[in-house]
């Protein structure tokens, strides 16, 4: 891939346009980025991470440089067993940490779980059923030896619909994905694994996020997408998740391929160094995406602080950092404290989620499930034991089936046609039903549509231990019931479904799909993003088909988020549709348990529109800006999924926040408690200077390769091969001073002003944001005979006429005996009723006149009251 060099970095990080192409400059100014040095050092007063950083000072002050590059420098893909580590401190008993997939599960391993995607999970608006899943995650991630868990994700937030990896993630509004990201990680951390809450920002798409990558998909371009996205929009829709995942203690944030204002992700001061360790006052550390890095000391200084996987590209055995980081440190490039704020942030985050020094030997290989194998695989060196078959699945199994279940969405259920009540005879049709004849794990990440569709494709996948079909788990019930039942497990199989379909008392179950994932893997000419929101392999024609010939027909959808249902929905003989998700290794389980009423549904946790069109945003299929880096401008702004509807005044088929149940509910007496704020303070001071840890030689010679020292293969170390520090780096442009090539004051150590949104030692932003001001109460009562859970919602108009007509703020999922009333309680914080404003760089409460709702969709808002 094109690797972009640091002086072409510092033109476009600097309020001075470049561009390679002239002709195109004149076309378009190029959104720029605005530089913010120097990296924010870590706070040792933080809320929460005191004693972290107690542990973390007392380890690495006892390190030598070496020892700290290490810890900061991936040792290059494919030669320690996870799909990203470190270096060790084999002196202190330190093993290389392992930083590891995926979001779902423990990637490439073998005797785990796969859990529902995060958008599925989202589908059940339950803060304590995130932080299970999250949890149980931890809990197999840590029995495998995983250090850090790369994920929750919440980037994508969702931006398009057809974006191929929003499934990873919640949902496209922030107050949802912020309560996702922030519960999962608690739960990660809770288990002992640092929680790494990705992609960090505007990566909200697949194609030309690595421009690489492009060429798999017949583009040439030089640079990878820009997202170009505003100051405003970037607090109150895209940072917004990420300050709740650093409020709730993340460890980890990991920076996207793609850049922002036209600076990459990884080497971004703005976003890493403002927005993300100064605003946020984030702790922890930030780490590359896979080869998202592309300078040495610039991404120092911009705030990167782990190199992943360690190589320049994959399998070069050179690195940006490694080497060159320790030749940087000792010719005065990176400044020694920056290098001991990236081991304090690294150690602090281990040792915040209890993790000890000496660690259990990591038991599992990425890169083969045999027992026995080369340690250094791509170098295939160090034979031993590489996987032990360690089965840390516990009984996750219910876990995974009751999440599944209660993120499934029951979008049409006329005339209660559901729940199924012993059923004389019960028809599955399609392929999404059944099995995939190769197997559920026959294709690499997932990267195939075939059988029935559990999870999408990539990196954030994990392999099933085995696949419950819908199939599998209708006919077990059915024998169970002395319910008559048959399959047909195709879609094209027209006739033989038609004589099926039309015999007497059938109800007939569909079951369709729609895949997505990323973009390093082209699925049916997918790459990544889906081509069109419609259902694949002829679904659309399979639902048309059964429906003609039978009046009780089921539809289920597996999908990575909407998908276009105009044609059929009010066809009145498809009597249900559910929309099931991508539910993980219990999908036939999960979705038995709501077609038979024995568990309860979730809602939708985005919008869905009658055409593509209608959701005024999409993906870039192709380049706008000729061979350069193409421009992806968020014009929109806030007004993406619901907000986008309602700005536009147009109708919707499903709304967010929609869906049924099997019982039904009232909503009544809402209550508004004004709470007493104390006025908003902005934060002011000055931070203490940049501290070092232990000493460090100044001579080259103490940091040779030892004498009887045996190199890895293509491994990355921190070791100089020369005294000479030029012919040690190979840099080309070695000998360059930190002033040459780096902005101004990113080398300055002195103590720095606190921005005025930040937080006096509260991750998260000024604590100031997070006070109650006001508490809001209504009570919901089940006034049907079963009992059900039901998911309250809270919207905010915040009155400005640029403001979205309403923003969720608050949600709970309340489980409700029959004839029962539940109080349904929120509270509204400053941040909830403030705007971002990009003038005085802090949140405002404007003096627009507020009104809050309280309802069961963001198009059903049965209680309203003023703020007063
Ligand atoms: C991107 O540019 C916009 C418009 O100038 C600005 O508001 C925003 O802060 C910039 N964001 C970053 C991360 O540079
Ligand atoms: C860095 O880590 C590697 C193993 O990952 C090890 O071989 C090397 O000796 C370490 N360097 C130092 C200085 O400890
Ligand atoms: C992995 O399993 C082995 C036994 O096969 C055990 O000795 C080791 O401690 C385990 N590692 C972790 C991280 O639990
Ligand atoms: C140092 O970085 C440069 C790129 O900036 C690379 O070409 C060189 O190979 C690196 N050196 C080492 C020792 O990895
Ligand atoms: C089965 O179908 C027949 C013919 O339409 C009908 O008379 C009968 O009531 C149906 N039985 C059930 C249980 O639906
Ligand atoms: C949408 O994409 C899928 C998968 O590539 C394909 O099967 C289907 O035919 C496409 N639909 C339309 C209407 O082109
Ligand atoms: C509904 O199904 C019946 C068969 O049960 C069929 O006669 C009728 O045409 C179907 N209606 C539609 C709108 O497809
Ligand atoms: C939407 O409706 C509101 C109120 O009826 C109206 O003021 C506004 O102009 C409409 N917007 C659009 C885009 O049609
Ligand atoms: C509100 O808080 C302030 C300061 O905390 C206190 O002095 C005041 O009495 C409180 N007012 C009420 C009505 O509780
Ligand atoms: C440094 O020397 C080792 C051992 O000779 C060799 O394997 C490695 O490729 C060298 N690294 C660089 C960056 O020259
Ligand atoms: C210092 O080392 C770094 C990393 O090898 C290199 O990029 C830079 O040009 C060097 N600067 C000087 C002044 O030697």
């Amino acid at each position: 891939m094109h690797l972009k060099s640091a002086a072409l970095w510092l033109l476009l990080n600097q309020a001075q346009v470049s561009c390679a192409n002239p002709l195109q400059l004149e076309k378009r100014a190029l959104a720029t980025s605005d530089p913010f040095y120097p990296s924010p050092w870590m706070d040792p007063e933080a809320i929460g991470w005191e004693e972290a950083y107690q542990k973390a000072k007392d380890f690495v002050s006892q390190l030598t440089l070496l020892e700290k590059v290490n810890l900061t420098t991936g040792t290059g893909w494919e030669t320690e067993q996870c799909v990203g580590n470190v270096g060790a401190i084999p002196r202190l008993g330190l093993r290389s940490l392992c930083m590891h997939d995926s979001p779902v599960g423990v990637r490439g391993a073998d005797y785990s779980s796969v859990f529902p995607s995060g958008q599925t999970t989202a589908a059940t608006w339950s803060r304590s059923l995130f932080y299970k899943r999250g949890f149980a995650m931890g809990e197999e991630a840590k029995g495998k030896g995983v250090n850090v868990l790369l994920g929750p994700v919440a980037g994508p937030l969702g931006r398009a619909p057809a974006a191929g990896r929003n499934w990873e993630g919640f949902s496209p509004d922030p107050v949802l994905t912020g309560a996702g990201v922030a519960e999962s990680s608690k739960g990660i951390q809770d288990a002992g694994v640092v929680a790494c809450v990705k992609h960090f920002i505007g990566n909200e798409q697949e194609h030309f996020r690595v421009a690489g990558e492009a060429k798999d998909y017949g583009f040439s371009i030089s640079e990878s997408l820009s997202s170009n996205i505003d100051d405003k929009t970037m607090h109150e829709l895209y940072l917004w998740p990420f300050a709740d995942a650093v409020r709730a203690g993340v460890g980890s944030v990991m920076c996207s391929y793609q850049q922002i204002n036209n600076s990459y992700g990884c080497q971004n001061s703005k976003l890493m160094n403002n927005l993300l360790k100064n605003e946020l006052g984030f702790q922890g550390f930030v780490m590359s995406d896979w080869q998202a890095q592309h300078t040495g000391a610039a991404s120092a200084a911009a705030g990167l602080d782990m190199s992943m996987p360690g190589d320049t590209a994959f399998n070069t055995g050179r690195s940006y950092w490694g080497a060159n980081l320790t030749a940087a440190v000792l010719n005065g490039t990176v400044p020694e404290w920056r290098v001991d704020d990236m081991a304090m942030r690294i150690m602090a985050a281990i040792f915040k989620v209890g993790q000890p020094v000496k660690q259990d030997p990591i038991n599992f290989s990425f890169w083969s499930q045999a027992a026995f194998g080369p340690v250094h695989w791509r170098a295939k060196q160090g034979y031993q034991q590489i996987n032990g078959h360690v089965d840390v699945r516990g009984n996750h199994g219910t876990l995974i089936r009751e999440v599944a279940a209660k993120g499934t969405v029951l979008l049409k259920n006329s005339n209660g046609i559901l729940p199924l009540r012993n059923p004389k005879f019960v028809v599955a049709v399609g392929e999404d039903a059944g099995p995939n004849p190769l197997g559920p794990n026959s294709c690499g990440d997932r990267g195939c549509n075939a059988g029935t569709l559990a999870l999408g494709w990539g990196s954030g996948t994990a392999n099933f231990p085995y696949l419950v079909t819908p199939d599998a788990a209708l006919q077990a019930r059915a024998i169970r019931d002395g319910t008559r039942y048959e399959s047909i497990l195709s879609n094209y199989a027209t006739s033989q479904i038609q004589s099926l379909v039309s015999q007497d008392n059938v109800t007939a179950i569909v079951f369709v799909n729609s895949d997505s994932g990323e973009s390093y893997i082209n699925v049916e000419g997918n790459m990544g993003d889906r081509n069109n929101l419609t259902l694949w392999k002829n679904g659309d024609d399979l639902i048309k088909t059964v429906a003609a010939r039978c009046s009780n027909t089921i539809v289920v959808i597996h999908s990575p988020g909407p998908v276009i249902v105009t044609d059929w929905y009010t066809n009145p003989n498809i009597t249900a549709i559910i929309w099931a998700g991508f539910p993980g290794q219990e999908s036939g389980n999960s979705i038995v348990d709501i077609l038979y009423g024995d568990s309860s549904p979730g809602r939708s946790p985005f919008s869905w529109g009658a055409t593509r069109e209608s959701y005024g945003v999409d993906v870039m299929y192709k380049p706008n800006n000729g061979q350069d880096a193409p421009q992806q401008d968020f014009s929109e702004g806030n007004f993406i999924d619901y907000r986008y509807f309602d700005k536009a005044n147009s109708s919707l088929i499903y709304e967010f926040g929609y869906g049924l149940s099997y019982t039904t509910f009232d909503y009544g007496n809402l209550k508004v408690q004004k709470e007493n704020v104390s006025t908003y303070q902005a934060t002011s001071g000055v931070t203490a200077a940049a501290p070092t840890f232990g000493n460090m030689s100044r001579n080259p010679g103490s940091y040779l390769l030892p004498n009887d020292f045996q190199p890895v293969y293509l491994y990355v170390y921190s070791y100089l091969n020369s005294t000479d520090l030029k012919a040690a780096s190979t840099d080309r442009d070695f000998g360059k001073t930190a002033a040459e090539f780096l902005p101004h004051g990113a080398n300055d150590g002195s103590g720095q002003p606190l921005l005025r949104s930040a937080g006096k030692h509260s991750p998260g932003g000024n604590a100031q944001l997070y006070e109650n001001m006001y508490t809001i109460t209504a009570d919901i009562t089940n006034t049907g005979r079963i009992a059900g859970d039901e998911i309250p919602q809270l919207y905010v108009s915040l009155g400005g006429p640029t403001d979205p007509r309403i923003v969720l703020r608050g949600f709970d999922r309340l489980h409700i005996e029959p004839g029962k009333t539940v109080q349904f309680k929120a509270s509204l914080t400053r941040r909830d009723l403030s705007n971002w404003d990009p003038a005085i760089q802090d949140w405002v409460v404007s003096s627009y006149p507020k009104t809050v709702y309280v309802g069961r969709s963001s198009r059903k808002l049965e209680l309203s009251a003023k703020l007063t």
